[in-house]
């Protein structure tokens, strides 16, 4: 493995910074350091802790016109001890690599994506928020940085990871789903298993039709436009007849960590679990005679938000019996409590970050 080289400038500048605002929000504030590695002749180059700052472009880069790009999203957590860890990280190594793998992009080392990942957190200890469901951030990306305009897959790329400081994105109030029955996200064969920014760029005419309905998330159906998919940045989940139901995983849609994580936590609690494919007409059905008792959306940002109704194109809405469901706030309580070392995580989730004396 390559080790990570240390910018006394980058820790003189994290040493420094600190954050007093207590609404810490989303994204919204973003430690002063940076990993960066450039890929090039076949073979990652240095990785590098750098103080944070613009990167040069060329305006030809092939980023910026074909869009070779993928990205994750992850958290390290404040444990009860005072040490840090990061919630299940080699997962999004995997998934990482899987993305770059679709999208021609070179993979990364499993072992050298978490060493970067821990290295950033390592420093940025200071700066892990401690309240529950509070957390750093770590969004790790990679871009096309060859210079050209040939349609073709680069030859160099340009690795980052920066790290936010972020608040428990849940405001306790439950979400409105608009369910876009026009556009899809992904067809079969695609790129919608993929965390690429087309995917993203992609969902954005369907925000805003969601936002303009008076809804908080859209929901994705697939291309046949019968069977629910998943929304733009989470996984979807119901309660029907008591039991846990989610789509079947394809490669139209994103394998969340989340989505795996609370189907392994609802197992462990003997529930019954059913991956299959929900037709939206069914679904909606179900509601309306009071077999589907609750449902909720899942991801990292926000870990679980249970859903209080979908809102049809013909302008119908469907509320759910129990907007704030029992089962799926004993989920989240569950998983949020694992991530804060407060309950013993299944063997393996939570990864130690070894503290760095500077
Ligand atoms: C399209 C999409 N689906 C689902 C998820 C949830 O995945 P995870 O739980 O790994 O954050 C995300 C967020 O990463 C996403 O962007």
């Amino acid at each position: 493995m390559m080790k990570v080289e240390i910018h006394p400038e980058a820790v003189e500048r994290v040493k420094k910074f600190s954050i007093s605002d207590h609404q810490l929000g989303f994204g919204k504030y973003v430690a002063p350091i940076m990993i960066q590695a450039m890929y090039d002749h076949g073979e990652w180059q240095r990785f590098d802790l750098l103080p944070y700052g613009p990167i040069q472009l060329d305006p030809c880069s092939k980023v910026l016109h074909y869009g070779q790009e993928i990205f994750e999203g992850m958290k390290t957590f404040h444990q009860p001890d005072g040490s840090i860890k990061m919630f299940r990280p080699e997962q999004n190594a995997r998934r990482f690599n899987q993305s770059a793998r679709r999208m021609s992009m070179p993979e990364i080392p499993e072992n050298q994506f978490l060493k970067a990942c821990e290295v950033i957190s390592a420093y940025c200890q200071h700066l892990v928020p401690k309240r529950l469901g509070e957390s750093l951030y770590l969004r790790p990306f990679m871009i096309a940085s060859e210079v050209g305009l040939g349609i073709k897959p680069s030859k160099q790329f340009l690795f980052i990871i920066v790290a936010s400081p972020s608040g428990a994105y849940f405001s306790g109030d439950s979400v409105k789903v608009y369910i876009e029955r026009d556009d899809i996200r992904a067809a079969q064969g695609g790129i919608g298993f993929a965390k690429t920014g087309g995917n993203y760029a992609a969902s954005l005419k369907s925000y805003t039709k969601t936002i303009e309905a008076g809804c908080d998330q859209t929901m994705w159906l697939d291309s046949t436009h019968q069977y629910i998919e998943e929304m733009s940045g989470m996984n979807f989940m119901c309660i029907i007849d008591g039991e846990l139901h989610t789509p079947a995983l394809t490669d139209t849609i994103l394998d969340g960590i989340t989505r795996k994580s609370v189907l392994e936590i609802a197992r462990l609690d003997n529930f019954v679990v059913r991956e299959e494919k929900i037709a939206i007409d069914h679904l909606l059905k179900l509601i309306q005679e009071g077999r589907c008792t609750e449902a909720f959306v899942c991801g990292t940002a926000s870990v679980i938000c249970p859903i209080n109704s979908f809102l049809d194109k013909d302008g119908k809405t469907y509320s759910m019996k129990e907007g704030n469901g029992k089962i799926s706030m004993y989920l989240r309580e569950k998983l949020i409590s694992i991530q804060a070392g407060k309950v013993k995580a299944p063997q393996g989730w939570m990864y130690p970050v070894e503290e760095i004396k500077f």
